[in-house]
């Protein structure tokens, strides 16, 4: 259903004047590039240079990415410079080579991708100080509109950051990374479930400035209605559908689902072995017990579809997930994040790597939703039931292989499952309560784990 006019539910973000903005820019790609070099600086060139798992590209592929896509969208697209090393675009197209092909390709060495990424940010920051910035839409030069190629950049960068931390995780070998264990929950008991009333609310952004494509335009979706956990599933819980049999029962599988588990040989969360009666997982480089009270991770769609079921239960869709985490019923409005519509603090939300696992179910309680749901933001990506599909009045923008090229389509066959709120790898400038991430339903590399939910009857 689309809205005709969403603009009266449409959150107040502070306008920024230009030079507000040029130093919120510069921030951001600090702030980003900062990780980036705590990412690559903590391993030796070998480690750099080599392939840690199929499923993901060498880290310097990452390093020499970054700077090539912020190369092309900030010095090229928008400063109109001329290419500086055109010999090494393909190599750094992620669509030219998959990720299982990239250690044999001749990369830049670890040397010269940083020499190659630091020198395109020195540009980009000249370049930053010449164009013209603006607050609202600017129909002249739309990549400039509210800085938003700058602020795709800063996104990219730390979406890339994320994919390292993943490849951080999968290698083995002594840890080198480090950060505090998150507090413990508060203790005050919670309702299991919260209930969402049956209406409709509004899906999207237009007015969101850094939002990507995928996650425009706004529009009004009409739910019945249905209840969602007030936290993510746990270890505890996640471990009581395995003591019961979860992976041994077909019955709580799809087809599809339940072949995977077989040729996979999937029987427990990826990085957990057993070990004297108890279950151990690996983290960044750390042997430990599963701490009961974390979200659960590392799990497939297929894992977390058959748990659900299990339970009695189903995931939510993707609609679903958005109105609990934005829609304040007592206002009719959808808010940027479930707290309200400001900037992630650390009093709201596990994100940016402060820490190096989810917070304990039951955290963050200034980062509820107006329904009361918790941890919707941060921790770990939620699995929805939902295909990755465009939303209606879909445009591409700025480019077809950001999100469209992965959309489900008539005639072509649903690959993608999508994925909500965000993980402790996440940085706040590529999360929001509109934000939208896609993977393949078998991929539990990825910080992924999900809550469960259910329709009601007779609105209960
Ligand atoms: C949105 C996480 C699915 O990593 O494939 C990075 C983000 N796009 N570079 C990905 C992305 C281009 C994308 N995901
Ligand atoms: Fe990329």
């Amino acid at each position: 259903m689309l809205n005709p006019d969403p603009a009266p539910t449409a959150p107040a973000i502070p306008e920024l004047d230009g030079e507000q903005l040029r130093e919120a820019i510069a921030g951001e790609l600090q702030a980003a590039r900062d990780r980036t070099r705590l990412l690559t600086d903590s391993v030796d060139d070998g480690e750099l240079t080599a392939q840690h798992s199929r499923l993901m590209s060498p880290l310097v592929w990452d390093l020499a990415h970054i700077g090539n896509q912020e190369e092309l969208w900030l010095l090229r697209n928008v400063g109109g410079r001329d290419p500086m090393h055109p010999e090494i675009d393909p190599l750094y197209d992620a669509f030219e080579h998959p990720r299982a092909a990239r250690p044999s390709l001749p990369l830049l060495p670890p040397a010269e991708a940083r020499r190659y990424a630091h020198e395109v940010r020195g540009r980009v920051f000249d370049l930053l100080g010449e164009v013209k910035l603006a607050a609202g839409p600017d129909a002249a030069a739309p990549l400039l509109a509210d800085g938003f190629a700058f602020g795709l950049i800063a996104q990219h960068e730390q979406q890339h950051d994320e994919t390292m931390l993943i490849t951080h995780q999968l290698r083995t070998g002594a840890a080198v990374l480090t950060a505090p264990t998150p507090a413990p929950a508060p203790g005050s008991a919670l309702p299991a479930e919260v209930l969402v009333p049956a209406g409709p609310f509004t899906m999207g952004t237009d007015t969101e400035p850094w939002a990507l494509d995928n996650e425009r335009p706004a529009h009004l979706v009409d739910l019945p209605g249905f209840a969602i956990d007030t936290v993510p599933v746990s270890n505890a819980a996640y471990q009581a559908f395995m003591a019961d049999g979860g992976y041994a029962e077909p019955r709580w599988w799809t087809a599809e689902g339940w072949a995977h588990r077989m040729t996979a040989g999937l029987s427990a969360p990826l990085f957990w072995q057993r070990e004297g009666g108890q279950w151990l997982r690996r983290r960044f480089g750390h042997l430990e017990p599963v701490p009961a009270e974390e979200p659960v991770l590392h799990v497939t769609w297929y894992e977390a579809d058959a748990y659900a079921r299990w339970a009695g239960r189903r995931l939510p869709t993707e609609a679903e997930w958005e109105k609990a985490a934005r829609h304040d019923p007592a206002t009719d409005r959808s808010r940027r994040f479930p707290w309200g519509d400001e900037a992630p603090g650390p009093q709201h939300a596990n994100l940016g790597q402060r820490h190096l696992q989810p917070a304990p179910v039951g955290s963050y309680p200034e980062g509820a939703s107006p329904y009361g749901v918790r941890q919707l933001i941060g921790d770990v990506w939620e699995w929805t039931a939902s295909d990755f599909t465009p939303y209606p009045g879909f445009r591409a923008w700025p480019y077809r292989e950001y999100s469209e090229v992965f959309f489900a389509a008539p005639g072509k066959p649903a690959e993608y499952k999508v994925l909500r709120g965000g993980s402790f790898a996440v940085a706040p400038v590529a999360c929001r309560g509109t934000f939208r991430n896609w993977d393949y339903p078998i991929r539990r590399q990825i910080f992924a784990g999900f809550r469960t939910a259910r329709d009601l009857v007779d609105g209960r």
